[in-house]
């Protein structure tokens, strides 16, 4: 009896159960529009759009998807004045070409007919942070010392207009337009900065980090918006591979401790200590030229030097031109270090890598042969008729080229000399600084 009472009971919750999981699927859904090519007519002007693009088939797309609901369903309960949207760029080309989509999964704004593309962590944080700053006010007036201090608070690097109204403040906005992508811009009266700020002269614009601020010169510094764009990262940080991807922007070169996260070394401490030390004690001379950091993941590293790159070791990396400078010994101490970098900057140091021809298609070498790595030792099978059948073709085809009476002189070798052992098979996979983590 209770027996037939209990399975009655289970049979209905686990139908509320079934039930109430589509209602919130279908809940949230509601929240993300699906767009299509009408979409650019069909919107009203004063509309703010988050757009994600993607293609049915692209797997870090769908990774995305549970993490666009929820920034719909946020974005509505907070009551934000924008709206949450998705598109097929595959079927939908025209939008995908008026958004200027290049790869998937896209993540872009509209607003005020401007169009801002996000280029950070494909993580909720970083795409609501995204969304709030380009959706808000373009710069943000610190109205009273309080609200100056909660900025500062939250902020690890500030930048500030200073004064009334002029024409500097109209290179600010204008900076601000365009890259408001990457961080938040403030203005304040100059009584509202503590006493201890200096400021030389007003109007001004200055950034604050790093404990402590500095003001832009147009004679010494150049244009308003490079400067910003140059300056909008610590000097010494934690960077991961969007950071340094970015900080490809700013024209300097980047001095890296790479670490082992799991087993932080004695050297791996050494090298963060020193560089950390080294960007405060010497930040007059070598802040304008480089920015300094520890990484604790190495796969945009292992592909820009196409290897795989010793832990802890101590790397200069241009990423202007994809080049990279390794010092000529052991780095124990201060000095060292100063004499490493001083024979970067004075061209002494020998600049390896780059991106000349030979140096992209050793690139493409190893990128290719990162793929098929993993590919053949999950799937040997798979993976010897993928590459077997192009090299049986080629294969005929040098064979016809050597029978015709051509000497066909290249070397068979070149795959070899890049251990295939044990270790490598886990390590490639996500070269992409695409969706590190997707929650
Ligand atoms: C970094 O690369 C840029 C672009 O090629 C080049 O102009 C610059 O001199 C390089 N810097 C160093 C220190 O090699």
């Amino acid at each position: 009896m209770s027996n037939t009472k209990n399975n009655l009971l289970f049979t209905v919750n686990a139908c509320v159960f079934v039930l109430s999981v589509l209602l919130s699927l279908t809940a949230a859904s509601a929240f993300v529009e699906e767009l299509d090519d009408t979409f650019m007519e069909m919107k009203e002007p004063e509309e703010i759009w988050l757009i994600k693009f993607y293609a049915p088939r692209c797997s870090f797309c769908k990774q995305l998807d549970r993490v666009w609901h929820e920034i719909g369903s946020e974005l509505k309960s907070l009551g934000a004045p924008v709206s949450v949207g998705k598109a097929d760029a595959t079927a939908h080309t025209g939008l995908a070409k008026e958004f200027k989509v290049q790869g998937y999964p896209a993540i872009l704004m509209l607003k005020n007919d401007i169009k801002y593309n996000y280029q950070g962590p494909r993580t909720k944080d970083g795409i609501m942070d995204f969304a709030s700053r380009v959706a808000g006010p373009l710069v943000r007036a610190l109205t009273s010392p309080q609200l100056f201090q909660h900025a500062m608070s939250r902020h690890d690097v500030l930048f500030l207009y200073i004064g009334a109204s002029s024409p500097l403040k109209g290179s600010y906005m204008a900076a601000a337009e365009e890259l408001i992508v990457h961080t938040y811009f403030f203005s304040a009266s100059r009584d509202v900065l503590p006493k201890a700020v200096s400021i030389p002269s007003l109007p001004a614009v200055a950034v604050f980090k790093d404990g402590t601020f500095l003001t832009y010169n147009e004679e010494r510094d150049g244009e308003l918006k490079s400067w910003i764009n140059r300056e909008r990262f610590l000097t010494y940080s934690k960077i991961d591979s969007y950071t340094l991807y970015a900080m490809g922007d700013t024209d300097k070169l980047v001095a890296l401790a790479l670490v082992d996260e799991r087993r932080p070394s004695d050297k791996s401490l050494r090298y963060k200590t020193l560089l950390e030390r080294v960007a405060r004690d010497y930040k007059e001379l070598y802040s304008r030229e480089f920015y300094f950091g520890y990484m604790e993941e190495n796969d945009y590293i292992n592909g820009l030097v196409m290897g795989e790159v010793a832990t802890p070791s101590l790397i200069v990396v241009n990423l202007s031109n994809d080049g990279y400078f390794l010092p000529p010994g052991a780095v124990e101490t201060e000095h060292h270090l100063l004499d490493f970098l001083n024979t970067v900057l004075n061209g002494s140091s020998q600049c390896q890598g780059g991106n000349g021809l030979v140096q992209r298609l050793r690139r493409l070498s190893y990128e290719v042969r990162n793929t098929l790595t993993p590919l053949f030792s999950q799937t040997p099978l798979l993976g010897c008729l993928l590459l077997g059948f192009p090299l049986a073709i080629v294969a005929l085809i040098c064979y016809a080229c050597c029978k015709a009476g051509r000497p066909a002189g290249q070397g068979q070798g070149e795959g070899e000399g890049e251990g295939e052992g044990e270790g490598r098979v886990a390590a490639p996979q996500r070269k992409t600084p695409a969706d590190k983590k997707a929650d």
